[in-house]
């Protein structure tokens, strides 16, 4: 199986899904690495693995019709089996979604349904929440929804900031990550109407 990782930042996701892709022998290859945005911190690490890089520069495009065109041309280009958005933070259009319907995974640092959107920990914390935690689900046009694939939890703990609580979530998310990846390409995700789970029924 291809993937193609679309990034917009760090990449620590990206990073986490690489390296246990290689290490753990899954039948995939990361085909790309792809940002909207040319400083990426996580382009780099991707070049030094031999990985391919692109940039598909939001700001170039007067539209979120034109940039997704472009953005699609350029992952197409790859010919991936599975697209992962790992820290990818554009909105995408619907034609885009439906594209990669049932093959585009995101990750989301909440427990979904609670919190779409943004400054989840900020809300988390607010909201006197005792449990945050972390979602990878299959990408619709709804933003942060779709058929949930994995999930982590993680306590909340006196005196948290968001900082804190969001590196908390953050080791979650790079176990989980790599684990709904893998899944995905073992072909051991099977849909049931809307609704997607393991087929030996792991939680
Ligand atoms: C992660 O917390 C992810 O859940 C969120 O953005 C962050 C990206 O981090 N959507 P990284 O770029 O993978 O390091």
């Amino acid at each position: 199986k291809r993937l193609v990782i679309l990034i917009s930042g760090r990449g620590s996701n990206m990073e986490a899904i690489v390296k246990a892709c290689s290490a753990e022998g899954w039948p995939a290859e990361v085909a790309a690495v792809i940002s909207n945005r040319p400083d990426a911190a996580g382009l780099a690490f991707a070049a030094q693995h031999g990985i391919a890089t692109a940039v598909v520069d939001h700001k170039a495009f007067d539209s979120r019709e034109a940039f997704d065109a472009a953005l699609a041309q350029a992952i197409d280009g790859f010919a991936p089996d599975l697209v992962v958005l790992a820290g990818f933070m554009r909105i995408l259009t619907p034609g885009f979604t439906a594209r990669y319907a049932r093959r585009m995974l995101n990750i989301h640092p909440s427990l979904l349904p609670a919190f779409t959107g943004l400054h989840t920990h900020e809300r988390a914390i607010e909201m006197g929440c005792k449990l945050a935690g972390v979602t990878v689900h299959f990408v619709t046009a709804e933003l942060d929804h779709g058929a949930i694939v994995m999930q982590a939890a993680v306590p909340v703990l006196p005196g948290d900031d968001a900082k804190a609580l969001g590196a908390r979530v953050l080791g979650a998310e790079h176990r989980i990550y790599p684990q709904s990846v893998r899944w995905f390409v073992e072909g051991a995700l099977v849909w049931e109407g809307e609704v997607v789970r393991h087929r030996d029924g792991a939680p």
